[in-house]
């Protein structure tokens, strides 16, 4: 199929979270599938900063924001087999950060807006809108609504992938006519209305064909008012086109035997030697005690509620009482990066707190680490716990979501695993399970070996999930 995926950020472009992995490896995964995938998304500053002399112009158009005809640039380069769009706005676009502002709402309307002429300007008419998250949730509704006498617009068929429900765009009512230029039927009628406004969440997961999420588990959980974050009657009504296909990464941008970030190469044969070297030259940049044989327990991380640090602040004695090192790398909440600052202060050469986002760093801590910590409230899938397995580091997951679909946890009867996982949303088990982890460690070589190389051995490429994917676009083409 034809695929044109539009999403808020995308490697090797721009990243702040899982969403740009996916969105940067599942369109190559698609093209060796035999699909034909060209992504969109907004033409940060970062992005013009790097890129803006590699770029090429495809057109230019204006689409109406606010009752004014806003300008658009249509930019484009080839990554591999893969073409990106970029969207150019400098007002709205071309700022330091990507999100969090007052006028997002605006923003992503203008986005959705733009993608959606730009197919009308380029003459493209993909088979297939793979709508990704919040920024996108719009376009089924908008291209159903309003270009329903269009041919060309009415043969496109939509996937929407909700990569985190907790991020729903929600928006005043007087956005739907102002900025998305939609009829206030659809508020009065329910179909976007969402808490006395609308939602792009709740729209994209009601107008498109198929929805999907990042793993079976957590495609389950959203049905509930657990995880459903206020939109589980939405979601219910759409289960029996609701897919869970897990995530993968990009296994050749994460491969411990060519990764140009870490010093020490390895594979299965000396992956012992190897990450040991790796834990010491990491010990040293980070100002860490030189010790190869201590636990080193890893965490990279967006620092919110989400990721479960609040239940490590329950148990900091135990933690700092541990025999392990630990070096975070992350920034996000204030509460939860001063508590670590603090920590590091209290615990000099023990625990390091590196702030900030910084992926060569991130690639070193994955290698270099013997524990991954993510004992996540909830989690759609997870990139990291994956990426840690990719370099034989044991992730300490909590059972929720993709963490509970991609790690099995240690069994030390019939010898099997490849991390350590708990259930409860319980500060107890997070450190019994930690305190179990350390005890294998020290005290059960050849199981944690094992374990090391189920870890290594796990398959956390895209390969399975790309058929998922092409059996669901199979599905929606037949029925076209
Ligand atoms: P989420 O998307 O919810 O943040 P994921 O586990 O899906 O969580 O993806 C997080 C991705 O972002 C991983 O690739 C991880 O390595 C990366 N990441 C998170 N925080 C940082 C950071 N501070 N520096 C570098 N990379 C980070
Ligand atoms: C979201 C989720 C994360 C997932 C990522 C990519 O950021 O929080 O669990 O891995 O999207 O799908």
């Amino acid at each position: 199929a034809s695929i044109l995926m539009v999403a808020g950020e995308g490697l090797p472009f721009i990243k702040t979270g899982g969403l740009a992995d996916v969105i940067g490896s599942l369109p190559k995964a698609l093209t060796d599938q035999g699909h034909e995938v060209k992504v969109v998304m907004p033409l940060y500053k970062k992005i013009a900063e790097k890129y803006m002399d590699d770029l090429y112009f495809d057109c230019e158009y204006s689409v109406s924001i606010a009752y004014h005809e806003v300008p658009v640039r249509v930019y484009s380069k080839m990554e591999g087999d893969v073409c990106f769009f970029f969207i150019q706005h400098q007002g709205y676009f071309e700022r330091d950060t990507l999100y969090g502002y007052d006028d997002d709402g605006e923003r992503f309307a203008y986005f959705q807006k733009a993608v959606i002429e730009m197919l009308n300007q380029l003459n493209y008419w993909p088979n297939i809108i793979h709508c990704h998250d919040w920024h996108t949730g719009m376009i089924p509704c908008m291209v159903k609504e309003t270009h329903d006498n269009d041919a060309r617009y009415r043969s496109i068929r939509f996937v929407y992938t909700i990569h985190n429900l907790a991020y729903q765009g929600n928006f005043g009512p007087e956005m739907l006519d102002s900025c998305l230029g939609l009829p206030y039927y659809l508020l009065d009628n329910g179909n976007v209305r969402f808490d006395g406004g609308i939602s792009f969440m709740k729209s994209g997961i009601l107008y498109s064909d198929k929805v999907t999420t990042v793993s079976p588990t957590y495609a389950q959980e959203i049905l509930t008012p657990q995880y459903g974050e206020h939109l589980e009657a939405i979601l219910n009504m759409r289960k029996y086109d609701l897919w869970g296909i897990v995530n993968g990464i990009d296994i050749d941008l994460w491969n411990p035997k060519t990764d140009p970030e870490i010093p020490y190469h390895f594979d299965k044969v000396n992956m012992d030697k190897q990450k040991k070297a790796n834990k010491l030259a990491l010990q040293r940049e980070l100002g860490l005690e030189e010790n190869p044989d201590v636990l080193l327990v890893g965490c990279v991380s967006r620092l919110t509620w989400q990721k479960g640090f609040y239940l490590l602040m329950e148990q900091l004695d135990a933690l700092c009482a541990a025999p392990i090192q630990i070096a975070i790398l992350g920034s996000g909440e204030n509460q939860i990066e001063n508590k670590f600052r603090e920590l590091e202060n209290g615990n000099k050469g023990k625990i390091c707190f590196y702030y900030g986002y910084n992926e060569s760093l991130a690639h070193r801590i994955y290698a270099a680490s013997d524990l991954f910590l993510m004992p996540s409230l909830f989690e759609p899938c997870g990139i990291s716990q994956l990426c840690s397995m990719r370099y034989g580091t044991l992730p300490l997951v909590r059972e929720t979501g993709g963490l509970k679909d991609t790690v099995n946890p240690y069994n030390e009867y019939d010898k099997s695993g490849n991390g350590f996982s708990f259930e409860n949303y319980n500060s107890n088990e997070l450190i019994n399970t930690l305190y179990y982890a350390i005890d294998v460690f020290y005290n059960r070589k050849d199981d944690w070996k094992m374990l090391q190389t189920n870890a290594l051995n796990t398959d956390v490429s895209w390969a399975n999930s790309a058929k998922t994917y092409s059996l669901l676009y199979d599905e929606l083409m037949s029925n076209s």
